[in-house]
């Protein structure tokens, strides 16, 4: 088989700050090794849709600074049917696209898999979600920017939390993961951290606080993910409110603020990396794999093996959180 010689690249699910920086490095590395590249709009949506445009060097020039995705982002229902993956095969194949880099989470990478074993043409993922939720990679794009917009949320509270001596319980991102609570809630010396990935149980959760009390706290912070079994922040500030009145308590949902912004250095080289690396991959040739990062160097994983489910939450972390929080 020749060298591959028309590539695309696309962005897909939940946007994640350092797409752009991403994005830039696939182009340029296309280039650079002269390749044609292609972006595709709005992820496997735009697949089917044939929304499919030429790229140059210029067209990612001024984005490694910005959050978001310049080739916007969707999360594809069309795609999980065999008529819209047919559809997206005859558009790639009109463009003459031999090779594609898949940027973008869990569902990315199982829609990646099942298309490329259908048709043939060759995937390289990258893992771009805030959850930090794929396995093959010790981190997602969008990971370090999302979780320093929660400590810099929860800096904030924690002022007003202090001057009257409340208890607030702060929702971060995280629907099946607690990456972004576990990470934030040791940088911003949250009391506690709830996590899907561990049971909850009201009763520890206010004798944690009684503790805090009799070491003399006034107020203090609770993380909670998205997806804790507790219900979310507002459920679990009502259990706890019902058996422990103590502090007066707040609840906030951070929400999508997580998502955006521009992204940390970290993310930024991680995803230029990471881009330059998927690119590399597919002129040697490889195919169905997810590029990561482990121990600070690159990896690459089969599709199969990186999706959420395989991975644990560190639990070196989660007792580092519960010893430096009494
Ligand atoms: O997967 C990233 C993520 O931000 C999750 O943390 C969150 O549960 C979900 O996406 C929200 O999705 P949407 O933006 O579609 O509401």
């Amino acid at each position: 088989m020749g060298k591959i010689k028309r590539i695309a690249v696309f962005t897909s699910g939940g946007d994640a700050p350092g797409m752009n920086a991403c994005i830039r490095a696939v182009v340029r590395t296309a280039i650079f090794n002269k390749l044609k590249v292609f972006g595709i709009y709005r992820g496997y949506e735009g697949m089917i849709d044939g929304d499919i445009i030429p790229m140059e060097s210029k067209s990612v020039g001024n984005i490694i600074q910005r959050g978001g995705t310049i080739l916007k982002t969707a999360r594809s229902e069309e795609f999980l049917t065999q008529k819209g993956r047919a559809k997206a095969y005859k558009n790639l194949k009109r463009f003459g696209i031999e090779g594609v880099v898949a940027i973008g989470g869990d569902g990315t990478c199982k829609g990646a898999n099942i298309f490329s074993r259908e048709h043939g043409i060759p995937f390289i993922g990258i893992p771009g979600t805030i959850d930090n939720d794929l396995a093959g990679t010790d981190f997602c794009i969008g990971y370090d920017t999302a979780i320093n917009t929660v400590v810099e949320a929860v800096d904030k509270i924690r002022d007003t939390a202090a001057s009257h001596n409340r208890l607030f319980f702060v929702e971060v991102m995280g629907r099946d993961a607690g990456f972004i609570a576990l990470r934030s809630g040791i940088a911003s010396g949250a009391e506690a951290i709830l996590v899907p990935e561990t049971k909850t149980y009201i009763p520890e959760l206010i004798a944690k606080l009684q503790n805090g009390i009799r070491a003399n706290k006034t107020s203090g912070i609770i993380i909670v993910a998205e997806g804790d079994d507790g219900g979310g922040a507002y459920k679990v500030a009502q259990k706890v409110k019902e058996k422990f009145n103590y502090f007066d308590t707040r609840v906030v949902v951070l929400g999508h603020i997580q998502r955006g912004g521009s992204p940390t250095a970290m993310d930024r080289v991680r995803a230029s990396r990471m881009g330059h690396e998927a690119v590399q991959a597919l002129i040697e040739g490889r195919k169905n794999e997810m590029v990561g990062i482990v121990k600070g160097q690159i990896t690459f994983t089969p599709f199969e093996n990186a999706t959420k489910h395989h991975i644990e939450i560190n639990q070196e972390l989660l007792n580092l959180a519960e010893v430096l929080s009494i």
